[in-house]
């Protein structure tokens, strides 16, 4: 393995064109910290495969890959392993038409102008300190909302992916119609928000904010007009996924895995997903915080027994690690043995000369700098991968936000990476 970043890539040519091109509507359907940028997957799909082909994603996320694969009439299929995401990815792919949508909007829109739905505190989801995180008019508005979208669901004969589509928008504009400040990543009230109030200069309106939302992402459906393909989005651990249906007929993956000790990441869906109750207690959250890849929350206990991996390099990173904190250098092997498990599907399903594409940074933890993608390279090579190209990609605007998250939470951020590995 010669893992050199490449000064002149070919690639990366094609890349820097890309994001000059506008990106597609439908990927602000809901914010997503760690997004891929869409140009990413835009270029090697086109790059590397045809109309038809099947693309996939192990960390499918928010679906940036899925969406693109899709607009470009490839078929995708994806893993993702927390349930808001995973129906974040699903609304965003599902073929709806533009018209209905539109039409569904005046219809939602009138009952909610002129029905009076009452609101019961049963009604209510559980979020602990929900009075903190919105206030008491904001819960009822959104309430009246979901009413509606049953009522309107309840006499219509039609998909359920229309109705979903309605519910994933309350989703989407949660945060901005909660007391959180939406230039943070992680759910918060800040100094600047609280001097807002105090200059009574916040003002939320809830239902302007879903008929904007809804009337926006109706258009972006435009997109899917003349596409034949299909996105196939998967809850499921892709450490232990079932693959058999999917060997030998990849074409391409373009993924960009989780960073070491990114947990939190769920935590800065933490108010969607108990609204939305795809959690609905504390236990539930931590059980779903637990499976993910590079988690960190991990007790005292956990952390006694050292795991080591196949790799005598990565070995030797533990044996220093636990000598500065055991609890890293045990999330440090958890975490490649868990990749490993990853790359060998990754292996698996590709077809001999396809190509994987992954987006990583190396990490720093407890001031020692983890070459994540260099180690995975290095992985790689035992599931007949060989490494292509490796650049770096110049971080811009788009990735910002992810670039504060990381900042701020798990010292992440020398490098962003783009590895090309082709299977032999
Ligand atoms: C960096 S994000 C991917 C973002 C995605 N490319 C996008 O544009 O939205 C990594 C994703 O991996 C998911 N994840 C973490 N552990 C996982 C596992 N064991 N199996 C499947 N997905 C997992 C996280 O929930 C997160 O959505």
């Amino acid at each position: 393995m010669n893992f050199v970043e490449s000064k002149n890539s070919k690639n990366n040519e094609i890349l820097k064109k890309e994001k000059e091109l506008p990106r597609l509507g439908m990927h602000s359907f809901h914010r997503y910290y760690g997004k891929l940028i869409p140009a990413i997957p835009s270029v090697f799909i086109k790059e590397f495969t045809k109309e038809g082909d099947l693309i996939f994603d192990p960390f499918s996320g928010s679906g940036t890959t899925a969406v693109e694969a899709l607009a470009h009439n490839r078929n995708f299929v994806g893993f993702e392993i927390n349930p808001l995401s995973r129906q974040i990815a699903y609304i965003k792919t599902r073929k709806l038409n533009p018209e209905i949508l539109a039409e569904y909007n005046n219809k939602i829109i009138n009952l909610i102008e002129t029905k009076n739905y009452e609101v019961n505190e049963n009604d209510l989801p559980y979020l602990l300190n929900r009075d903190h995180w919105f206030k008491d008019f904001v819960q009822h508005d959104l309430i009246v909302l979901k009413k509606a979208i049953d009522d309107f669901f309840s006499k219509e004969k039609c998909s359920s992916d229309y109705k979903l589509f309605y519910y994933m928008v309350i989703s989407a504009i949660l945060k901005n119609v909660s007391n959180a400040d939406t230039r943070h990543v992680f759910p918060g009230i800040s100094k600047r928000m609280r001097a807002l109030e105090a200059a009574g200069k916040i003002h939320i309106d809830v239902f302007a904010s879903f008929k904007r939302a809804i009337k926006k992402r109706a258009q972006d459906y435009a997109i899917y007009e003349n596409i034949c393909a299909d996105a196939n989005l998967i809850l499921a651990d892709s450490t232990n996924a079932d693959i058999d249906d999917l060997k030998g007929r990849v074409d391409l993956i373009v993924t960009n895995p989780p960073y070491i000790s990114s947990v939190r990441y769920i935590e800065t869906l933490k108010l969607e997903m108990y609204w939305m109750k795809y959690i609905t207690n504390t236990k539930e959250y931590s059980e779903l915080a637990h499976k993910m890849l590079g988690n960190d929350k991990l007790s005292k206990q956990e952390y006694q027994e050292l795991e080591y991996t196949n790799y005598s390099e990565i070995n030797e990173i533990i044996d220093t690690m636990k000598n500065i904190d055991m609890k890293s250098a045990k999330i440090i092997g958890e975490f490649f043995n868990q990749i490993e498990k990853v790359i060998e599907k990754m292996s698996l399903v590709l077809k001999s000369g396809a190509r994987a594409v992954i987006k990583i940074s190396d990490s720093k933890i407890k001031k020692m700098k983890i070459e994540t993608g260099r180690l995975m390279t290095l992985i790689s090579e035992n599931y007949g991968f060989k490494l292509e190209d490796v650049f770096l990609d110049e971080i811009n605007n788009n990735s910002r936000s992810l670039t504060t998250a990381r900042n701020t939470y798990s010292d992440i951020i020398t490098h962003d990476y783009i590895i090309i590995w082709e299977k032999e």
